[in-house]
């Protein structure tokens, strides 16, 4: 766990010294679970939504996109259900005044159960080597099954506490478990209390006549809320989907893990229209059909695993997380939700408007189901981030530090190089990047010695490193460089763009996911 902890901060610093994440207003010192994107950042932020957005929009002709309002009618919230019961059950240590979700504190006791199990495989595959048979010896172990036994139960009244609104439960069993309070050691707790998490603010110019407005807890509200606009003006026919990517802002009470859990955040979601009782077929569907976008990127498989929800929210049927293996752990990436029809119903009964679709198959109107999915961007984000970041050693004895982001959506595709800074080179290293950067992010690196510039370009995750040097004055070609394997090869100046555009446009990863 010290090694895991170690390596997070490294990601990072490293996230702030090569420009992706900066912590918000830091000459003031920042401001706790809000962050900036730097220059690198954003275009890494862009990229995964232009992978998202056209994976959603531009490859299903049934799924249109919108770009809703951040400030929203009041009403909105109380229809949604936030006014009442977007809470976080929060515990209170008495000694060192800290406040903590106590959820979150059984689900970190758990993790750690978890890590024991993870450290008994680990065991038992350096002992059997070859022989080892990683199902089998989950499924028999007798110390592995205590423990899973024991997670599973803890879990389960968790959730069932939860569901119940039993907060005198939730208490008691951290009580039972004799969860310490991580920054006195102390089990001197509070009750636990349910804290409303949406920010408010006020509309208007007087106070006498502001509104007081929420600042948007998710985008989903700003697509049921246009619903039929959407319907009736794309003349759309169920099922069919409206995607959404944009702002969410969330007064989290645990600021920590980085961007994992932030104050201010970005969603992609995506509420696809079904007709009632077609809700498990599509869950089914979209759940392998996000897996699949992840996947699709080349991340092992092992980090990702689906998590069903033991306690269902307000609006739901059926609920699961696609879950990622974060440098600390397991945790939610993505949701996927049967929403039932429950936003569209309470909708029309607040605003007392028909948010009803006319069926022509069926003839008759209905209230659609709603099957979402649900992704955070700053998270998909970390998720890629933390995944690329690698410490390398290298035959000669040093370390070279290497972010292996998927090339396609790497911030910058190439850089070049001219070996020195004379001759002609910096001149024909130039004119390559005019015509590269028609297609793709090119740069124009001259400083340092070589290897230095290679290193650098390895630790922003550039995939692609091409060289101009002598030779290519003279005959056309240039040395192209592969980020993770270092093997460099001479290639022609003119099929350049050509070679690169398959490793890194976004069609190559989009084809990907029809196949
Ligand atoms: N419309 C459904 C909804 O908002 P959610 O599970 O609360 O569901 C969806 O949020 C996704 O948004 C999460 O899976 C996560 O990726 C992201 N998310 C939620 N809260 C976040 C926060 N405070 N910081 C960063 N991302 C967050």
């Amino acid at each position: 766990m010290a090694n895991d902890n170690e390596t997070f901060k490294k990601i990072i610093s490293h996230a702030k010294e090569y420009g992706f994440v900066f912590p918000s207003s830091e000459i003031y010192d920042g401001l706790s679970a809000v962050y900036d994107y730097g220059q690198n950042g954003v275009a890494l932020k862009n990229n995964i939504r232009e992978y998202w957005w056209k994976s959603m929009v531009q490859l299903h002709e049934n799924i249109v996109g919108i770009d809703a309002a951040i400030f929203m009618h009041p009403t909105t919230w109380k229809a949604s259900g936030h006014v009442d019961a977007f809470n976080d059950p929060l515990i209170d240590n008495k000694d060192s005044k800290k406040r903590y979700r106590a959820d979150v504190l059984v689900e970190d006791y758990v993790a750690k159960i978890e890590a024991k199990i993870e450290k008994e495989v680990a065991k038992a595959a350096k002992r059997f080597g070859d022989q080892f048979d990683q199902q089998q010896f989950l499924q028999t172990n007798p110390r592995v099954l205590d423990y899973q036994e024991k997670a599973t139960a803890i879990l389960k009244r968790l959730g069932q506490s939860l569901e119940k609104e039993d907060l005198a439960d939730v208490k008691a069993l951290i009580e039972e478990l004799e969860i310490a309070c991580p920054e006195s050691g102390s089990r001197n707790w509070t009750d636990v209390k349910q804290f409303n998490l949406m920010f408010g603010t006020k509309l208007g110019a007087s106070a006498a006549t502001a509104m007081d407005l929420y600042l948007r807890p998710e985008t989903a509200q700003g697509i049921f809320v246009n619903f039929l606009n959407v319907q009736k003006t794309g003349r759309m026919k169920l099922p069919f989907g409206i995607a959404q990517t944009g702002k969410a802002f969330r007064n989290e009470i645990i600021a920590r893990q980085f961007i994992f859990r932030m104050r201010e955040f970005e969603q992609m979601e995506m509420q696809f229209f079904i007709p009632p009782g077609t809700q498990k077929e599509w869950y089914d569907h979209w759940k392998k059909t996000r897996l699949d976008w992840h996947l699709a990127l080349g991340i092992s498989a092992e980090n990702y695993r689906f998590h069903d929800h033991e306690k269902l929210a307000h609006y739901a049927d059926a609920a699961c997380d696609i879950e990622f293996k974060f440098p600390f752990g397991f945790k939610e990436l993505e949701g996927i939700h049967s929403r039932t029809d429950f936003d569209l119903s309470s909708h029309e009964e607040y605003a007392g408007k028909k948010l009803k679709y006319f069926d022509p198959e069926r003839n008759e109107s209905y209230t659609p189901y709603v099957l979402e999915t649900s992704i955070g961007l700053d998270r998909m984000f970390l998720a890629i981030f933390s995944n690329a970041y690698t410490e390398e050693p290298l035959e000669d004895g040093s370390t070279r530090i290497v972010l292996k982001i998927p090339a396609v959506l790497a911030p910058t595709k190439v850089a070049v190089l001219p070996l020195v800074k004379k001759d002609g080179l910096p001149e024909r290293a130039r004119q390559i990047v005019d015509t590269l950067k028609w297609d793709m992010t090119a740069v124009y690196d001259e400083k340092d010695a070589v290897g230095r510039r290679y290193r650098r370009q390895d630790a922003l995750g550039t995939p692609y490193c091409v060289t101009v040097d002598h030779q290519s004055l003279e005959d056309g070609t240039v040395t192209l460089r592969d980020r993770d394997t270092m093997q460099q090869e001479r290639v022609n100046i003119d099929t350049l763009s050509q070679t690169l555009a398959k490793q890194v446009d976004l069609r190559s990863l989009l084809e990907k996911l029809s196949n």
